[in-house]
């Protein structure tokens, strides 16, 4: 490293937008290297929304590497984050900007610490995941400072020990986290099948049934399941394979009443799964806390409703970890057309107060008392 001086600083910015997957991981076969039992394909929300933004710099004069998520300083000591930044300072290059006089070595940055700070353009109480987006962000923006030359594919076998969804938030459109099944986890990489231009009609409505942070982390949920579960070796092992089959060839055929089937089809398997599990793991009924009971069952008994009834046109929908819908409409016409029907049977003017968002032309986010 060049420069005695202590007094430079260099930045790298960079954002990236959450994923939802149409096919769920769900189970790992390694812990620390976050190697899944089964394939998962997402597709990535518009970047405008539902994003995280991170900044990173880097300065001689920084005496630990520290981090700040929405404002607030968090611990980097957890074993996730310490993978990603090794991973990265492994493949860091060198950096040379001669107006400054700084010049660093690839070994430099062993030396060199990091400050990171993160925001996500969500609300956080609107209890909607942000480990993907975090991680990847985090990933791609370090790779950038640390002048990492790897391809997507390599940056996302290193997000993906951040969190595993991480991996597929690296791409935009329709991603396919590939298990994998070398001991390594190098074959473990999220590819794009299809861009963000592929099949642009589709609408994503995020409803937000509940904004409690759920009860059970993906994390300690899937060991449970992996641990306990006889349904999630018969999904991994012959259930979701077909599905990965099926659900490539849906996209690629633009065929959504194949992709509505199979997305819904597969959240449904994933809750069998935890509930499977034991002790059972109930997400969708997080909000049989609060005084209006299984919002869930609702959703999905109106949206189920709603494909059965001849004329309309299908809907998909999937949960994650956690009582929210992702609704995705085939087209703005079918979105607000269902839009209205769920304001018919959530009332804005009830004690619940709804509110919602309408995120640009694609995405809606919808809350629910
Ligand atoms: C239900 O990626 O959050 O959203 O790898 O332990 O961090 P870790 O888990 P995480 O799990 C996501 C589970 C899911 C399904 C999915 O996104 O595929």
């Amino acid at each position: 490293m060049t420069g005695e001086s202590k007094n430079w600083i260099l930045m790298a910015t960079a954002r990236a937008p959450t994923n939802i997957a149409v096919i769920k991981y769900w189970g790992k076969r390694d812990e620390a290297l976050i190697l899944p039992i089964n394939d998962s394909i997402s597709v990535t929300l518009d970047p405008d929304h539902l994003s995280a933004t991170t900044t990173v710099a880097v300065s001689p004069s920084f005496e630990k590497d520290r981090m700040w998520l929405n404002g607030k300083e968090i611990s980097l000591s957890g074993g996730r984050y310490q993978n990603c930044l090794r991973e990265l300072r492994n493949r860091a290059g060198e950096y040379t900007d001669e107006n400054k006089g700084i010049h660093i070595e690839k070994y430099d940055w062993n030396k060199l610490h990091v400050h990171i700070a993160s925001y996500n353009n969500f609300p956080t109480a609107a209890g909607l995941a942000s480990s993907a987006a975090g991680f990847a962000c985090l990933v791609f923006s370090l790779a950038k400072l640390m002048n990492v030359k790897e391809d997507l594919s390599q940056l996302s076998t290193i997000a993906r020990q951040g969190s595993g969804s991480a991996c597929r938030s690296l791409y935009g459109g329709f991603v396919k986290w590939t298990m994998g099944n070398e001991m390594s986890g190098s074959d473990s990489i999220a590819v794009q099948l299809a861009n963000e231009t592929h099949w642009d009609d589709l609408v994503i409505i995020v409803a937000v049934v509940s904004s409690r942070q759920k009860e059970t982390s993906s994390t300690s949920g899937m060991r449970g399941s992996v641990e306990t579960s006889s349904l999630i070796q018969h999904r991994a092992k012959v259930v979701v394979p077909s599905r990965i089959l099926q659900m490539e060839q849906a996209i690629r055929n633009k065929d959504f009443s194949s992709f509505a089937r199979l997305t819904c089809a597969d959240s449904n398997q994933f809750h069998a799964v935890c509930l499977d599990t034991s002790p059972p793991i109930v997400y969708m009924n997080d909000t049989s806390h609060r005084h209006d009971l299984f919002h869930n069952y609702r959703i999905i008994s109106i949206l189920e409703r709603w494909n059965r009834h001849e004329g309309t046109p299908m809907v998909a929908y999937t949960f994650d970890a956690g009582p929210n819908a992702v609704i995705v409409a085939p087209n703005q016409k079918v979105a607000i057309d269902l839009l209205q029907r769920l304001l018919f049977y959530f009332p804005p003017a009830r004690d619940n107060e709804l509110s919602s968002y309408v995120l640009g032309d694609k995405q809606i986010l919808h809350e629910f008392g």
